[in-house]
């Protein structure tokens, strides 16, 4: 059954929750990527623009509740105003008001005062250790602010917080216009792939990667696997890995996934090695059965980039989560770059990308309007691909 959208609900005059994805990257006030807050504005415009009381929540960040000290330096570093500041740049048409409470007189007040067509976006969610909770008295309160509900955070859906899980629980809900995009990608990847369907995981471990190979294996075509997980398969394959990042205890699972996955899982044939992590003094490309002893490998070598793009050939759905190296430091980054312009290149493909670096390395490299869709989720991404039910959109009514 499809969820409610929010053009079924009447919000005319009402107010209306919001919970967005505001944790952008940023750097003290000034916002460094706001590709969330944009991402989130046709859902925050139609409302406005069909007189509702805009009311947003988000996180930012993450604040330790149980150290006092670090508490309050969390909460310095990951005030909500420079986004407060941001959103009403890039919706000049309406009032944007921050409030910097998350709960109290001052908010209650601010959300009276609010007329038709205005957006209130409240201080950081996580200001409230009950959130991370779902602390059910803190849902009811916020729920208590408003008339309706509308999720359009898929970056956090896959928590069962008091802003994802608990207002829902008391408010009629729908999702927004983000939400309603990524699900249809996403969805489109999972449940109905045009084939042939190659998926393309990188990233440092096998441990964060293990639910997602697992369901991948069953419906992709092939399976690509790279980055730093790549050695514990190495390992498992009998491979000497140097110093190379290596999950011991997932050795096994690599077997398994191996003698699974047949043909359908893709590794790498040869690794970019160095010395030293930082400031190596000797940098070279090896088989993958030939890692040196004390030399590390911190990217797939040129050999793979002509495999994985082999593979990719005619794919008709891509997926693709997690870099192949270490991209940020540019001797590291040529197998990323290869990847991301071989999905990009594709022609008339579904390539979508689950969040995270591998988005990062996709928009740095220029390619971010290749793909079809670029998903504002690392975290909910993946565990939408791993097959797990999210609570932030179980919790949604259906149409
Ligand atoms: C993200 O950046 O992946 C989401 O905003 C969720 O953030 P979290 O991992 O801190 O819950």
């Amino acid at each position: 059954m499809a969820k409610k959208i929010v053009t079924d609900l009447n919000v005319e005059g009402k107010k209306v929750i919001v919970r967005v994805d505001f944790n952008v990257p940023h750097k003290g006030d000034v916002i460094t990527d706001d590709n969330r807050i944009q991402a989130a504005l046709p859902t925050i415009k139609y409302l406005a623009d069909h007189n509702a009381r805009v009311i947003l929540l988000s996180h930012l960040g993450k604040v330790d509740h149980k150290d006092p000290e670090k508490c309050e330096a969390d909460k310095k570093k990951n005030d909500m105003a420079p986004v407060a500041k941001r959103l009403a740049e890039l919706v000049p048409e309406h009032k944007v008001v921050f409030v910097n409470a998350t709960r109290g007189k001052e908010l209650e007040d601010a959300v009276s005062a609010l007329e038709d067509g205005d957006i209130l976006l409240m201080q950081n969610t996580r200001y409230e250790k009950g959130e991370s909770k779902n602390d059910p008295e803190l849902g009811a309160y916020w729920a208590s602010l408003g008339d309706l509900y509308v999720s359009d955070a898929f970056g956090s859906v896959h928590r069962a917080h008091a802003s994802t899980v608990g207002i829902p629980s008391h408010l009629p809900s729908a999702v927004g216009f983000l939400i309603e995009k990524e699900l249809k990608y996403l969805g489109q990847a999972l449940d109905d792939p045009k084939r042939p369907f190659v998926a393309v995981l990188g990233g440092a471990k096998v441990s964060d990667k293990i639910a997602v190979i697992d369901n991948l294996l069953k419906i992709a075509d092939k399976v690509i696997v790279g980055g730093g997980m790549a050695y514990t398969f190495f390992k498992a394959k009998g491979y000497g890995v140097g110093t190379s990042l290596l999950e011991e205890d997932k050795v096994e699972i690599a077997k398994e996934f191996m003698a699974k996955g047949g043909d359908k899982l893709v590794l790498p044939v040869d690794t970019v090695v160095a010395n030293a992590f930082d400031d190596p003094t000797d940098v070279k490309t090896v088989a993958c059965n030939e890692i040196p002893d004390g030399y590390m490998g911190l990217d797939i070598g040129p050999k793979t980039v002509e495999l994985f793009t082999k593979e990719l050939a005619g794919a008709k759905t891509v997926f693709w989560n997690g870099p192949m190296g270490v991209f940020e430091k540019e001797q590291f980054a040529t197998g990323t770059i290869g990847v991301c312009k071989a999905i990009a290149e594709l022609d008339d493909c579904m390539s979508v990308i689950g969040g995270g670096d591998s988005a990062s390395a996709a928009k740095n490299l220029g390619y971010a309007d290749k793909f079809t869709h670029i998903s504002t989720g690392g975290g909910a991404s993946l565990e939408y691909m791993e097959g797990k039910e999210l609570p932030g959109i179980a919790i949604i009514e259906e149409k």
